[in-house]
């Protein structure tokens, strides 16, 4: 046996090749900030920036010319609206609702739009749940998830995506959209989500990381924990997630492999920030061919398993996919 025979060629590696990579697979974060015609860059993430309404209507169109299929909206709430009962989260008119609105005018069914539903960009304690004496209520931190659920749907949002970890959330959003009459606007859980030390860059992005007290090890699971992963999900999907999703991504591909195959539902992962920011940190330094390394983190999601992957690399990625 010689498996080195068909490497020889790149038609014979094309033609050998078990997954592909497509912009089909990529969604797109989004930061968004307050004004007309802003960016900031996020010093912690080259080459991110976070955009105003006007430009995020943009970028949304970008994606869609890439053939990206959806985009993924996170607010950098003004410090002075974010409160202990975190109540503009659920403003109707609030940033994350009209960037939706302004996508959707613009774009149409064009393009997807998901949003996050948590209370960390809007909570002065930067926790995504509510807080009372240290710690993180569940049952009332989830009628509040539903109250942001519906009015991001009002918006147009097409995909609810529930990042916060409280209990029996799924079940609560899929009745409060029903009843309001979203039967078809989709649930992607972050089923799966640990308590990573690979977030720190995204709170920069959304200005939480400064406010937040203590840790989310109470609500987001342990990363020595697998089984426990299967049971987040196994809930989830008998709740009615649609999709579900396992974060952060690279370090967690086996988490992704086993619910794959377990459940055999739309399986996505997150490549988070700090997985971006290693790239970029040792691309500027020299030491890492950027390019390289982001085309196969990608594939080693598809290879593991996942429909789809979360990643700040999305436009970058589709145009290097289109383009070869
Ligand atoms: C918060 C949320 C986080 C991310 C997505 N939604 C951070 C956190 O849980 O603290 C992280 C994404 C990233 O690091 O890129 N609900």
């Amino acid at each position: 046996m010689r498996l080195r025979r068909p490497r020889q060629h790149d038609w014979s590696r094309r033609l050998m090749s078990e997954n592909t990579l497509t912009p089909s697979d990529l969604i797109w974060p989004l930061f968004i900030i307050e004004g007309e015609n802003q960016r900031e860059s996020v010093s912690s993430m080259p080459g991110v920036e976070r955009l105003s309404v006007d430009l995020i209507v943009e970028a949304a169109g970008q994606a869609k010319a890439l053939g990206i299929p959806a985009i993924a909206v996170f607010p950098n709430t003004d410090p002075a609206l974010k409160t202990p009962d975190a109540k503009e989260a659920f403003n109707p008119d609030n940033m994350v609702c009209r960037a939706v609105k302004a996508v959707k005018d613009a774009h149409g069914d064009d393009i997807g739009v998901i949003c996050d539903v948590a209370l960390d960009p809007y909570n002065s304690d930067g926790h995504d749940g509510l807080v009372q004496d240290g710690k993180i209520l569940n049952d009332e931190t989830v009628e509040l998830l539903c109250q942001q659920s519906v009015v991001q749907a009002r918006a147009g949002c097409d995909i609810i995506a529930p990042s916060d970890m409280m209990d029996g959330r799924i079940d609560a959003i899929r009745k409060a959209l029903d009843s309001e009459g979203f039967q078809n606007v989709q649930i992607l859980s972050y089923a799966a989500k640990y308590a990573s030390g690979f977030y720190g860059p995204f709170r920069d992005a959304v200005g939480s990381g400064g406010v937040l007290k203590g840790d989310k090890k109470t609500y987001q699971m342990d990363p020595a924990n697998t089984d426990e992963a299967l049971r987040e999900v196994a809930q989830d999907i008998a709740e009615g997630a649609d999709m579900v999703m396992v974060k952060p991504g690279l370090p967690y591909l086996d988490i992704v492999r086993r619910i794959k195959d377990t459940f055999a539902m739309p399986t996505y992962a997150y490549q988070v920030s700090g997985e971006y920011a290693m790239i970029e940190a040792a691309t500027q330094n020299g030491w890492l061919n950027g390019d390289a390394a982001m085309l196969e983190s990608l594939m080693a999601f598809k290879r593991a398993g996942a429909d789809g992957v979360l990643t700040y690399y999305a436009p970058k990625a589709a145009r290097m996919l289109n383009d070869a």
